[in-house]
């Protein structure tokens, strides 16, 4: 089965296909990440406007280069929420109009489904179940995974998500937007040390997460320090993101009693996070998985490859009629079939 996938949930439109045989074709992001810049955020009617821009062109660039024309495709999968509702909208809309056209199914995906699911397109694939770390922009949880749509839920931010926080952390310091890998880049070049930044809700006793304190606790020792203490105030920070998450991981591996870890979300693709984490499971004996590093913010590759496991699974198609859900929680999903 050849399945295309659309994702435009935010300020990504990324394209996909996926072949249950051959695996990953080809896929393709646009971002729009310098447009917003400007803004210091998404604008959500401008994320709109350029996915309808670049929706189409992405779709024949995959294509192309997966050696393809439309008529091979047998389903299309689409990003049906959560996310900006007007930026849904664009791709739920071509998804389901090209499904049409073409007479072949459309699938509605969870946008975290793929982020989730998004480890078993890198070799070596993890087996289920595993803990799984889902780090975005607007998530931090800890899950287990049992099985496509068999999630529980297990800890979570009580406020920012570890990507916000990165974000503004780095707007604190001065790093614009989206600051995360700006700010781990700084952090690279400062002492982790020099500064000790609080580890919020490490010994808490369950498998929360809270950041927006750490937030507060850099714009205090910013205004302090000054300009010229920024990269070890970037690596304090980042070291105690990475304690936090590193443990709370261990903690949920431990009341499992599971030892595989898969990391996923656009702060998987941080460098201190993984190798801590590499370390880790190195000195306590767990596997850790992450998706390929391409592949760890938002994608089109993600979605194609959820809805080519979801229909194999044998879950229906969509009847022609489709919507978005905004905000749609991933403890609703159901198993496929
Ligand atoms: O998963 P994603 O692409 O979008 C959401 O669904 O939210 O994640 C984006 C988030 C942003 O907050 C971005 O700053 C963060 O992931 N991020 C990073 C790194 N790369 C992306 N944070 C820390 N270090 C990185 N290397
Ligand atoms: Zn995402």
């Amino acid at each position: 089965m050849k399945i295309l996938g659309v994702e435009s949930s935010c300020d990504e439109t990324g394209l996909a296909v996926y072949d249950t045989q051959a695996g990953l074709l080809a896929h393709a992001i646009h971002s729009q990440i310098a447009m917003h810049a400007e803004y210091g955020g998404v604008v959500p009617e401008l994320a709109s406007r350029d996915h309808i821009r670049r929706v189409i062109p992405l779709t024949r660039s995959v294509m192309q280069q997966a050696g393809l024309t439309l008529g091979d495709l047998d389903a299309i999968a689409y990003t049906q929420g959560p996310g900006l509702a007007g930026a849904l909208l664009v791709g739920a809309s071509f998804a389901n109009a090209l499904a049409a056209a073409l007479s072949i199914p459309s699938i509605g995906i969870h946008h975290l489904e793929g982020h989730l699911l998004s480890p078993l397109l890198a070799t070596p694939r993890p087996e289920f179940p595993f803990i799984a770390l889902l780090v975005s922009g607007g998530h931090t949880q800890l899950m287990r995974v049992d099985g496509v749509g068999r999630y529980e839920l297990l800890g979570e931010t009580v406020d920012d998500a570890a990507g916000e926080a990165f974000d503004k952390t780095a707007q604190l310091l001065g790093l614009g937007y989206p600051g995360g890998p700006a700010l781990s880049k700084l952090a690279d070049s400062g002492q982790a040390y020099r500064f000790k930044l609080p580890r919020p809700m490490l010994n808490s006793g369950d498998l929360d997460f809270s950041f927006s304190g750490l937030k507060t606790a850099v714009l205090t020792l910013s205004r302090k320090e000054g300009v010229e203490a920024r990269a070890d105030i970037a690596a304090a920070f980042q070291v105690a993101v990475v304690e936090v998450l590193a443990a709370k991981c261990i903690a949920a591996l431990k009341q499992a009693g599971l030892r595989r870890l898969v990391v996923a979300g656009g702060v998987g693709a941080n460098r201190a996070l993984r190798e801590r984490l590499d370390a880790e499971a190195a000195q306590r004996r767990f596997e850790v998985f992450y998706p390929p590093l391409e592949l760890c913010t938002d994608n089109g590759a993600m979605i194609a490859f959820a809805g080519a496991l979801r229909l194999s699974a044998g879950q229906p198609a969509a009847d022609g009629r489709f919507g978005v859900r905004p905000r749609w929680a991933l403890a609703e999903l159901t198993c496929p079939a």
